[in-house]
């Protein structure tokens, strides 16, 4: 029975453009949706701005707008967001709409008919100036312990006492500046310490499997407290001036956000409903249907306490789960602070042109499921994407789809002998499942980047491009290709709910339908035609991430040592400049005596190859370059334009064997794309000198 699921994550307040802490909630939520599709299971994935309360209504009168205008606004904006980072939601709604009015009174009604809305003065500050009543945030003054100046209402961050804002010496309004007054006014509590209340929220809490065990702690302490920290009954009224909904039959008196923020899960999903012809109380009074929300670990309280049971006693159905994640920190790491700025944009990061599922991808190994935090580290990240997906992912298919496509038309083989391979990445789907569901999305990609190396190893093992060379092995050629991209559409399949967009470009490549989680069974048909393979996905660049992170133009004075072109090229040449080592150093790294000492390691990351110049040719308006194509053995032909016009007579060229960068990030230029680097030596005097291997080398074979 397919399971029938309605999954949200937490309103943002429209206050304010998506930060990284959304995407990354987004992400999470996304993977787990698309993979429940896969499996075949029915879900609704919807979300909505959270318009209400002072914050915005505040920030629109500073603006000389409306409230209205300025949740319209962010509105606007957030599809591009979405759309780019490939987040499917199904409807985006707001909690400023006629749906949220019409559930959130409802639901107050029926509470109140439950008897569990009473009203009751209290006493609270007030901006005379301003004429509102004050959140604790929007009052200043002295300490009451220490005598620092301008500390908020609620603690002092001079000496870090806890306090009520009533105890600040000369407290004054931070809207108006003015002297604020003690003025009572009547409140409408939610009477959350009523028995029934509390057995009902004390067994949603310890159902099995609702909650993470850490989250479910956290709840009974706040449920269990006693004394000063005893749950209190909830405030859900907020006097006018207030940009919220309002309280029926009470003038003047609006619900406080967070009554109405929640509900607006519900008013999306039934604005939904509506657009699709569904029957949102049928399908939400359904036992079967399930109900989750995923939240990040600073709305706990909210989501396990008054959410529960808000609409348990108004007769609504509660939620079963609550998936609570940590926050993405990103500037937090060492590194980061210091040389690449403070904040990760998401709108940055598609403005720049990076790939929205590099994030994914990372974000997504990253993730498990506990409320732990993350780091999002740059070099980590630089690493792993190019490591795992470039490195070992995308790299089994370019391995195995041109020799079966140049030799065989892309048609698959018949025969596979290797069978234990294939049954071993078939039998997989099983744990990597489980992995998905339980939002253990880590632990699912770190398996799925084993068997990544096992296909790796099978075709290191097997050589495909020797065995392109003679023909008799025609048979064992077009097997051990066939095993390499049956292998690759497994683990296709398998990260397809991270990597939905690079998945569609595979399934293309393989010619087959939309993978579901169910084909995992199968193999490709004997015989099957693949498609033409066009590379999948291109390595993340030192340039992008400091254009991310808005890196000076300046050449910094201690960066990576990765091979790269210095970042500001002037020259059209592809040579590095004349230095004693490939990699590089930049202006300002050199010691004196030459390129700074690095480590064997950061000497491994640079992969040099044997090529043979296929050809070589004069560039039209290029006066220091030359076009060479070049044969890298099992990496196939790579065109590189290298500055050497001045040394070299192309057709003396053709043939030779020379040594190149085979894994420099591609770098278009004027007159086309250069995928490499070939090596020269030069002096202070006149003369370039391409390096060459002595007799016996071929092209691909690795230099170390
Ligand atoms: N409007 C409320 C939620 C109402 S839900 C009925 C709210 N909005 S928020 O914009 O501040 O946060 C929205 C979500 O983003 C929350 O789940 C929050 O935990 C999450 N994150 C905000 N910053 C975050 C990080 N730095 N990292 C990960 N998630 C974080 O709270
Ligand atoms: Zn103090």
């Amino acid at each position: 029975m397919p399971r029938k699921i309605f999954v949200t994550t937490a309103l943002p307040y429209a206050n304010g453009s998506f930060h990284i802490g959304h995407i990354m909630e987004y992400i999470q939520a996304d993977i787990w949706v698309r993979f429940q599709r896969m499996q075949g299971n029915e879900v609704h994935f919807v979300g909505a701005d959270d318009a209400h309360g002072a914050p915005i209504m505040l920030k629109a009168e500073a603006e000389g707008i409306t409230p209205e205008q300025l949740v319209a606004r962010i509105a606007a904006e957030r599809q591009k967001y979405l759309d780019g980072f490939h987040i499917e939601f199904d409807n985006w709604h707001s909690t400023h709409s006629p749906e949220n009015t019409d559930l959130s009174q409802d639901i107050y009604r029926k509470l109140k008919t439950a008897n569990l809305i009473y009203t009751k003065s209290i006493e609270q500050f007030y901006d005379p100036v301003k004429g509102m009543f004050l959140a604790d945030r929007y009052i200043k003054g002295v300490c009451p312990k220490c005598g620092a100046k301008d500390q908020y209402g609620d603690a002092c961050e001079a000496c870090s006492s806890v306090y009520a804002p009533t105890d600040l010496k000369d407290p004054y309004s931070t809207l108006s500046g003015a002297q604020p007054v003690m003025k009572s006014s009547e409140h409408y509590f939610f009477k959350l310490s009523d028995a029934k209340c509390k057995e009902f929220i004390k067994n949603w809490l310890g159902t099995p499997g609702r909650l993470q065990p850490q989250v479910a702690n956290k709840a009974r302490e706040w449920l269990d407290g006693t004394g000063d920290k005893a749950l209190g009954d909830w405030d859900i009224s907020r006097d006018a001036p207030y940009f919220g909904i309002p309280i029926p039959d009470a003038p003047g008196k609006y619900f406080y956000v967070w009554l109405d923020a929640p509900i607006g899960y519900l008013a999306s999903f039934k604005n939904y409903c509506q657009k699709k012809g569904m029957d949102f109380e049928k399908f939400l009074a359904d036992p079967d249907t399930e109900q989750l929300h995923f939240i990040g670990k600073d709305i706990i309280y909210f989501h396990t306490l008054f959410w529960p049971a808000m609409l348990k006693f108004s007769g609504y159905k509660v939620p079963d789960n609550v998936f609570v994640h940590g926050f993405i920190n990103t500037a937090s790491g060492e590194k980061m602070s210091k040389s690449r700025g403070t904040g990760l944009s998401p709108l940055r990061y598609l403005d720049v042109g990076m790939n929205p599922e590099w994030l994914r991808y990372y974000i997504a190994a990253k993730l498990n499921a506990s409320v732990e935090d993350i780091d999002f580290n740059p070099d980590d990240f630089m690493a792993r994407v190019n490591s795992d997906l470039i490195g070992k992912y995308v790299n089994i298919a370019s391995r195995c789809a041109n020799l079966l496509k140049k030799t065989f038309g892309g048609v698959t083989s018949n025969l596979y002998r290797d069978s234990t391979l294939l049954h071993q990445f078939q039998a997989a789907n099983v744990d990597i499942a489980l992995q998905y569901d339980s939002r253990d999305f880590g632990k699912a990609l770190r398996e799925i980047m084993r068997l990544a190396d096992i296909a790796n190893q099978y075709i290191d093992e097997k050589k495909p491009w020797i065995l392109a060379k003679d023909a008799t092995k025609a048979v064992e050629l077009q097997e051990v290709c066939s095993v390499g991209i049956n292998l690759f559409r497994l683990l296709t399949l398998y990260l397809k709910p991270v990597l939905p967009s690079l998945a569609t470009n595979a399934e293309k490549f393989l010619g087959i339908h939309p993978l579901e989680w169910k084909d995992a069974s199968e193999l490709l048909p004997a015989g099957h035609v693949t498609q033409p393979y066009r590379h999948l996905m291109t390595r993340v660049e030192n340039e992008q991430l400091d254009a991310l992170f808005e890196i000076d133009k300046e050449p910094a004075k201690v960066t990576t040592s990765t091979p790269h072109p210095a970042a500001p090229v002037k020259s059209d040449v592809t040579l590095p400049p004349p230095q004693p080592s490939p990699a590089g150093a930049r202006e300002g790294e050199s010691s004196g005596a030459g390129a700074p000492i690095i480590k064997i390691d950061d000497f491994a990351k640079i992969d040099l190859r044997i090529a043979r110049i296929a050809n070589a040719e004069h560039v039209e308006g290029a006066d220091k370059l030359l076009k060479l194509t070049l044969d890298v053995g099992d990496l196939g032909t790579r065109q590189v334009f290298a500055g050497i016009k001045s040394a070299y007579d192309p057709a003396t060229l053709v043939g030779k064997l020379t040594v190149v960068v085979a894994n420099l990030a591609p770098r278009k230029m004027k007159f086309g794309l250069s995928e490499g680097m070939v090596l020269a030596a030069s002096g202070d005097a006149p003369g370039l000198f391409l390096l060459s291997p002595d007799a016996g080398a071929q092209p691909g074979m690795k230099v170390k």
